[in-house]
């Protein structure tokens, strides 16, 4: 597979070292630094910029062009001619579905979304004004706790089962933790309906009347969920892979990477846009705010801007803007002032030289953000809707880890601490 090497002198070794170079379908080549371990030498790539941790068939991004393909389609087809369980089929088989692949994968989907009744008890030890991620990564660890039959991680059967459970339960515990805040009772799963009707009455229905879901939020729900199904190697997706290279059962490993999407530069990105909008408060705060952003003195950052990976714009927020539209005008709600404030404050930072120099556009959270404030889903709920999006993503990516042969995950560091020296007594 090496289709070429590369050559590197280092200051003190004689021999010249070669490296394989491989190549990809898509994307830039690797060079293999294997062989420096047997030199005395580590490669450094903090926050790794520049290093592939992994061989991956299921996701590509190419973060300059704007592109992001599961399974080699766009997301902006799967976005208007898929729906999110498709894709998460996609994503686990590396194919699109036949029609009747798809009937039985929706069907036992929905055959999985009751939770053990006894784990209802695990929310009553939590405070009602608990942060919902903090009962979710514990909620979904518990789950390790409820379904031992499967969690042979050797067996592709097994890992299957993990996967149908994972998809079709986070929209419980999800719906669950909210209800849980607010004093409601826990909704049961209903199978007449589609994966985000169902999700939308698990959160807003109530035992005393059916509860009629939007189609048109419904379809934006849908849309979230579809745009949030994988990113390749994130943070999060990253943090379950090297959870699950040490073996640890594959529920323990998605609320690994429950854990790792929580924070604000990752998952916790759409809260933190809402949060920002309310502190600015007022259109005419906007500049004081850019100018904060702009400051390298001040750790302020515009939440919603910016992205790793995509230098040029982020695919999955064109089709969340559109999204964002329409549910706007069918709730009627355009003038919003917060939503003002959002429209003014990506329309100044898309002209300001600083974010254009810098490539800082909106990416798909300042747009989600926007969408679940308008379908009336609290602001501490959006990155648990993210968590509930991206397990199908991790699931993909710790089933494709165990299916193949596989090592523990074990970074190894620059030491710049004191040399060996002798305790004084
Ligand atoms: N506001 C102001 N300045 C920014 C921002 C921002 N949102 N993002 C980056 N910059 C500046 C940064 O200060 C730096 O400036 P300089 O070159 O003068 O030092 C330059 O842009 C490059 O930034 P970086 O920190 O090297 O970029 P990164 O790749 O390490 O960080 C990021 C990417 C997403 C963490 C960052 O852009 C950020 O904090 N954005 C806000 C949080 C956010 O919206 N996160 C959600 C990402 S999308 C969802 C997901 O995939 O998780």
């Amino acid at each position: 597979m090496a289709d070429k090497k590369a050559r590197l002198t280092v200051d003190g070794l004689d021999d010249v070292i070669e490296l394989p170079v491989y190549s990809g379908t898509e994307g830039p080549d690797v060079i293999d630094v294997r062989p420096l371990t047997g030199q005395g030498l580590f490669t450094y790539d903090p926050g790794f910029v520049s290093t592939a941790a992994c061989e991956s068939k299921i996701t590509y991004i190419d973060g300059g062009k704007g592109v992001l393909l599961h399974g080699g389609y766009p997301i902006e087809q799967l976005a208007e001619n898929s729906d999110y369980l498709e894709v998460c089929y996609l994503l686990l088989n590396g194919e699109l579905p036949t029609p009747e692949q798809k009937e039985e994968f929706v069907s036992t989907v929905k055959r999985h979304t009751m939770i053990h009744e006894q784990m209802n008890h695990f929310f009553n030890g939590f405070r009602r004004d608990a942060h919902p991620m903090a009962i979710m990564v514990a909620v979904v660890g518990a789950l390790s706790a409820f379904y031992h039959d499967s969690l042979d991680i050797d067996n592709a059967h097994h890992r299957e089962v993990c996967a149908y459970r994972l998809i079709a339960k986070m929209p419980t515990l999800a719906a669950m933790c909210y209800k849980y805040s607010i004093g409601m009772p826990f909704q049961y799963p209903r199978n007449d309906l589609n994966y985000a009707e169902n999700f939308l009455h698990m959160m807003f229905g109530n035992p005393c009347e059916e509860y009629k879901p939007n189609p048109v939020l419904a379809k934006a729900m849908d849309k979230i969920f579809l745009l949030h199904a994988d990113h390749e190697q994130n943070a999060s997706t990253s943090t379950v892979r090297l959870a699950g290279s040490s073996g640890a059962n594959p529920f323990a490993c998605i609320a690994s990477g429950v854990a790792a999407l929580w924070g604000p530069a990752h998952g916790g990105a759409n809260e933190a846009v809402l949060t920002m909008l309310e502190e600015i408060g007022d259109e005419a705060n906007i500049p004081d705010f850019i100018e904060r952003a702009k400051d390298p003195e001040d750790s302020f950052r515009l939440m919603g801007f910016g992205h790793r990976v995509y230098r040029n714009f982020d695919p999955r927020a064109k089709v969340m803007k559109q999204t964002c539209d329409e549910v706007l005008a069918e709730l009627g709600i355009e003038n919003d002032p917060m939503l003002k404030i959002a429209k003014r404050l990506e329309q100044i930072a898309l002209e300001d030289e600083y974010f254009v120099k810098r490539k800082l556009y909106p990416n798909v959270d300042f747009y989600s953000g926007i969408i679940l404030k308008a379908i009336g889903i609290p602001t501490n709920m959006f990155t648990v809707i993210f968590a509930l999006s991206r397990t199908i993503g991790w699931i993909s990516h710790w089933s494709e880890f165990h299916s193949s042969p596989n090592k523990i995950g074990r970074p190894r560091q620059l030491y710049t601490g004191p040399s060996k020296r002798d305790y004084k007594k």
